[in-house]
């Protein structure tokens, strides 16, 4: 029978933000130790001559403390920040993940990427993400055994998913089965219950493989494989997605680390949009299924997970480096759309996974043969270094520029890529949802707006008018 339930709980809440300011560390470095911060945002209001001091604190100032700015017009309720897209909104403290854009750096809870990359398990930087420290021994067996042992979906879950289509985006298929596992496991809602909430993020890291091998398969019209609990995980998804009649799948290993180091490279990446989907959606308190099919629906989109996709579209429209010049001329013209997997909101320098992607790929090729489209990357990537378009722009490979072509080499679909990146991004986003739980400060996520929209006017139906003609 498997062991249900953990003894794994999340780490205890964490003491609220200092609710004086000034008592809040400065953010100066992810390494510096907490500064105190005394200093003040001196505000004059021209309209009314009157000036406000707004504590900072962390480098930021508290946007609620601008509502304080108003008028003397009694309708008047204070002033927004008006920040579309998030472009300089902090909304969360979190002590997950750091990046430093500029310099290229990505740590998780203080560890480098490139060395969780180069020696960590998922399932161990899954742990850390979500519990701050690295686990023991003790407490990783039975993290492994706890997922190992959650990996079955039930059956109806199978039945669910074969009533796709042939031809069903398996992102559309892993969006949906994950939010209706909250149909399978009501008691989920119990968000606040550590022992709901453990489980539930137990199922989530364990079932999402098996629903993701299973789309696979169905989308090729193959028999789907159940999982093989004596495997490890990554070798229990790819046995899944490519086992036949074999009674036991041996994964290539350096298949099977590849996407390892590729699942961890995708595994948390801070306030991206779709963790922000993910913090957004669980702040109404709905079940953790329903929160992280959010994070799903968005990584689907193109201009985020979904690049990886498109990466490959984009290099087969191509067809030839002696093509490449004059597709990146109609990228700078407008005319042919992004230089997909280039650009990041917050790298404004190589980002660091797209380096470790990019000698994983080398790595792989050594298996199965160079990619034919890499000399058609490489030199989309040569001359976008060296144009002046992309160097003014700060627009370097992201993470997606290479991993398509990992991908492919390893026999995985096109339309399959963002599904390997929700497998990773998984821990990321539990962990986050979890924080956002916690944390005292976080309500419901309800932004403003500024309304642009007409007066109060009288109703007028145009239907009757329409009527009496
Ligand atoms: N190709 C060509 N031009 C670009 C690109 C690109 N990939 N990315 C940005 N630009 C240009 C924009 O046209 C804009 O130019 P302008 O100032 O002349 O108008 C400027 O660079 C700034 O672009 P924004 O859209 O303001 O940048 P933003 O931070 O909003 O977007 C994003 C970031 C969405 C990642 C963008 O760079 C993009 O669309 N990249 C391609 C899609 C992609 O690879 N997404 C994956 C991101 S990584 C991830 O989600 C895992």
């Amino acid at each position: 029978m498997p062991k249900t339930g953990s003894t794994a709980r999340p780490a205890a809440p964490k003491k609220n933000t200092p609710k004086t300011p000034d008592a809040a560390p400065a953010r100066s470095s992810a390494n510096s130790l907490p500064v105190r911060s005394e200093s003040a945002l001196e505000i004059k209001d021209n309209r009314t001559g009157k000036n406000y001091s707004v504590p900072i604190a962390e480098c930021a100032i508290r946007a609620v403390e601008l509502k304080k700015v108003k008028t003397n017009n009694p309708d008047d309720s204070g002033l927004l920040s008006y920040d579309p897209a998030f472009l300089n909104t902090a909304s969360c403290r979190s002590a997950i993940t750091y990046i430093d854009g500029d310099k290229g750096i990505l740590r998780y809870r203080g560890y480098p990427i490139e060395q969780l990359a180069e020696n960590a398990t998922f399932l161990e930087v899954a742990w850390l993400l979500r519990h701050g420290e690295l686990p023991s021994l003790k407490e990783y067996d039975q993290f492994v055994h706890d997922i190992t042992f959650h990996t079955y979906v039930h059956e109806n879950m199978r039945k669910f998913l074969e009533g796709f289509r042939y031809d069903a985006h398996p992102m559309a298929m892993l969006n949906s089965s994950i939010a209706g596992l909250s149909a399978f496991y009501p008691s989920a809602r119990n968000i606040l219950d550590p022992t709901e909430r453990n489980i539930s993020i137990v199922r989530l890291l364990a079932k999402t493989p098996t629903i993701a091998a299973f789309s696979y398969r169905h989308v090729k019209g193959l028999p789907f494989v159940y999982p093989d609990n004596r495997l490890p995980y990554v070798e229990n998804f790819l046995s899944m997605v490519a086992r036949m009649s074999e009674s036991k799948y041996e994964a290539n290993p350096v298949f099977a680390r590849a996407l390892e180091i590729l699942f961890i490279l995708h595994a948390d990446h801070e306030q991206n949009c779709s963790t922000n989907a993910v913090r957004a959606v669980g702040s109404s308190h709905v079940d953790p299924f329903s929160a992280i099919s959010a994070g799903v629906a968005a990584l689907f989109g193109p201009l985020h997970g979904g690049a990886n996709e498109q990466v490959l579209r984009m290099i087969n429209e191509i067809g030839s480096v002696k093509n490449v010049p004059k597709f990146i001329e109609s990228v700078k013209s407008g005319e042919g759309g992004r230089l997909m997997g280039f650009g990041h909101r917050v790298y404004k320098s190589y980002d660091p996974r797209a380096k470790i992607v990019k000698n994983l790929a080398d790595e792989v090729f050594k298996v199965v043969g160079v990619d034919k489209d890499l000399e058609i990357a490489l030199e989309l990537e040569r001359i976008a270094l060296s144009d002046d378009y992309f160097v003014s722009r700060k627009l370097y490979p992201n993470v997606d520029f290479y991993t398509g072509l990992i991908y492919r080499s390893m026999a995985f679909p096109t339309d399959f890529f963002t599904v390997l990146f929700a497998i990773g991004r998984m821990p990321g986003w539990l962990a986050q949802w979890e924080e956002m739980l916690l944390d005292k400060e976080q309500k419901i996520a309800r932004p403003r707006q500024i309304y642009i929209g007409p007066a109060e006017r009288p109703y007028r139906s145009k239907l009757k008018a329409k009527q009496t003609l």
